[in-house]
C-alpha cells in the first residue's frame, strides 16, 4: 500500500488548535489630541477620583500636566499623582503606590508611562482593592473569583493606561512583571481583571523619548510579534496581530528612532507595539527575564541581544517551526530558501542588522554580565514560565550554549 501523504492542516504549527482562547477587552483608542480627552474617556469606565501614576523622568517633561488638565477637563477629580516608579519596578514600589492612592481616597488608576509604571499602576490596583501584599498577588489566574473561586473574577478599580514608550504593550495585557529585590526574581502576575479598561495611544507622549529607549522598546515589541507568531501557543488570533505589528515595525521603528519628531513613525510604533503584545511568549523572554532579575540588563535590550540566538536554536527544532520562522522572513523582506537552519541564519542576521543601526549591544558582557553569571541566569530562563511556550524544548545545556552565545 502507498504510505498516505500526512494532512499538511494537521501539523504542529498549522493544523485545527484543541484549544485556544483569545481575549483582548481593553477599549483603545489611538490617535491625535487624546490626552486632553483623558477625562472624558476615563468617565466611561467608572473612574470618578484618578490616581495617576508615573514616574520622575516623564513628569520632568511636563506630560504628567497635560493628562491632569485632560483628566480635570472632563470633570474628573486628581485625587494623588504617585511619581516614584523606578526603572525596574519592584514589590516595595507598588505597596508604596497602592498605599498612596487609599490615602488620597482614589478609586481609579491611570498609569501614564512605559512598562514598568503601567505594571506597577496594575499591581498596586490589586493591592488597592483586594488587600494583602504585592507577593501574594504573584500567580496566573490566581486573583480572587466569586463563587467559591470558579466563578467570574472580582475586579479590580478602573485602570487606564497612557503609554510613553512603544514597546511593552502592557497597556492592553493581563500580565504584569515586577522586581522582588529580596528574592532576586522577577514575580509574573496574570489574570483577567489586570486587563486595562482604556488605553490610550496618543504619538504626543512619546515625543520626549530618548532614541535608545525608543530603540530597546521596539525591540521588545518585535519579540514579541516573533515569538507569539512561534509560540506553541500560537493561534490564528495573535498571528493576525503578529504579522500586522512586524509590518509596522519593519516600516517604522529606524524611522522612529532616528528622526524622534516623526510622529507618524511614533504613532505607528505604538499600535505595532499594541497588537503583538501576547502572553504566548517564549525562550527569549526566558533568557531576558533572569538577565533583568540577576544584572538589571534592560527588558528590550535583553531580548535584543538574545533574539538572535534562539532564532537560529529554534530554526532548527524542525520543519513546522521552520516555516513559522519563514514566514517572519518572507515579510521582513529577508531571502528565506533552504534549510530551517538557512532561514534561522538569514532571519537572525536581519535582526542582528536591525539592533546595530538602531545603536542597541549585541553581547550580554556590553551589558555588565559576566561570564560567572551564566549558571544562575540558565537557572532562572530554565524556571521561566515561557520557556514551556517556546516551540523548541531548551535543555539546562542548550540554555548555558545560547547565554554563552549571547556574552
Ligand atoms: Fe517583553
Amino acid at each position: 500500500m502507498a504510505a498516505v501523504d500526512p494532512d499538511p492542516l494537521a501539523r504542529q504549527m498549522v493544523g485545527f488548535k484543541d484549544f485556544y482562547q483569545y481575549l483582548s477587552p481593553t477599549r483603545v483608542i489611538s490617535g491625535r489630541d487624546l490626552i486632553g480627552s483623558a477625562g472624558f474617556e476615563f468617565m466611561k469606565e467608572g473612574a470618578s477620583r484618578v490616581f495617576l501614576v508615573t514616574d520622575e523622568v516623564i513628569r520632568g517633561t511636563g506630560l504628567v500636566e497635560r493628562v491632569e488638565e485632560g483628566v480635570r477637563d472632563g470633570g474628573l477629580e486628581v485625587a494623588g499623582i504617585y511619581d516614584q516608579v523606578p526603572q525596574d519596578s519592584s514589590t516595595e514600589v507598588v505597596e508604596s503606590c497602592a498605599a498612596a492612592a487609599e490615602d488620597a481616597g482614589a478609586d481609579s488608576f491611570l498609569a501614564v508611562g512605559g512598562g514598568s509604571v503601567m505594571d506597577t499602576a496594575k499591581v498596586a490596583d490589586a493591592v488597592f482593592t483586594h488587600g494583602g501584599t504585592a507577593r501574594e498577588q504573584e500567580g496566573f489566574m490566581l486573583m480572587p473569583r466569586d463563587g467559591d473561586g470558579m466563578g467570574r473574577p472580582l475586579e479590580v478599580a478602573p485602570l487606564a493606561c497612557i503609554p510613553t514608550t512603544a514597546g511593552t504593550g502592557s497597556e492592553v495585557s493581563m500580565a504584569a512583571v515586577i522586581k522582588d529585590h529580596e528574592e532576586k526574581v522577577k514575580l509574573e502576575i496574570a489574570d483577567f481583571p489586570l486587563f486595562p479598561r482604556l488605553a490610550i495611544l496618543d504619538p504626543d507622549a512619546t515625543r520626549t523619548l530618548p532614541p535608545a529607549i525608543a530603540a530597546a522598546t521596539g525591540m521588545d515589541a518585535m519579540t514579541h510579534a516573533v515569538e507569539s507568531y512561534v509560540s506553541t501557543d500560537w493561534s490564528p488570533h495573535q498571528d493576525a496581530r503578529a504579522l500586522q505589528a512586524l509590518r509596522m515595525i519593519r516600516d517604522n521603528l529606524e524611522r522612529a528612532v532616528e528622526t524622534p519628531e516623526d510622529e507618524v513613525a511614533r504613532g505607528n510604533m505604538l499600535i505595532a507595539a499594541n497588537m503583538a503584545i501576547s502572553i504566548a511568549l517564549g525562550s527569549v523572554h526566558a533568557m531576558s527575564h533572569p538577565a533583568g532579575a540577576h544584572f538589571g540588563v534592560p527588558h528590550g535590550v535583553a531580548n535584543a541581544i538574545h533574539l538572535p540566538h534562539v532564532i537560529r536554536f529554534n530554526a532548527e527544532g524542525g520543519d513546522d517551526i521552520a516555516d513559522r520562522y519563514r514566514d517572519v522572513a518572507e515579510l521582513l523582506g529577508v531571502e528565506s530558501g533552504g534549510s530551517g537552519a538557512d532561514v534561522g541564519d538569514a532571519l537572525a542576521g536581519y535582526v542582528s542588522g536591525l539592533v546595530e543601526r538602531i545603536g542597541l549591544p549585541l553581547r550580554l558582557s556590553q551589558v555588565g554580565v559576566p561570564e560567572s553569571g551564566i549558571p544562575a541566569l540558565v537557572e532562572g530562563a530554565m524556571g521561566d514560565g515561557t520557556t514551556l511556550l517556546n516551540p523548541r524544548e531548551p535543555s539546562e545545556s542548550d540554555y548555558e550554549e545560547l547565554y554563552a552565545k549571547a556574552l
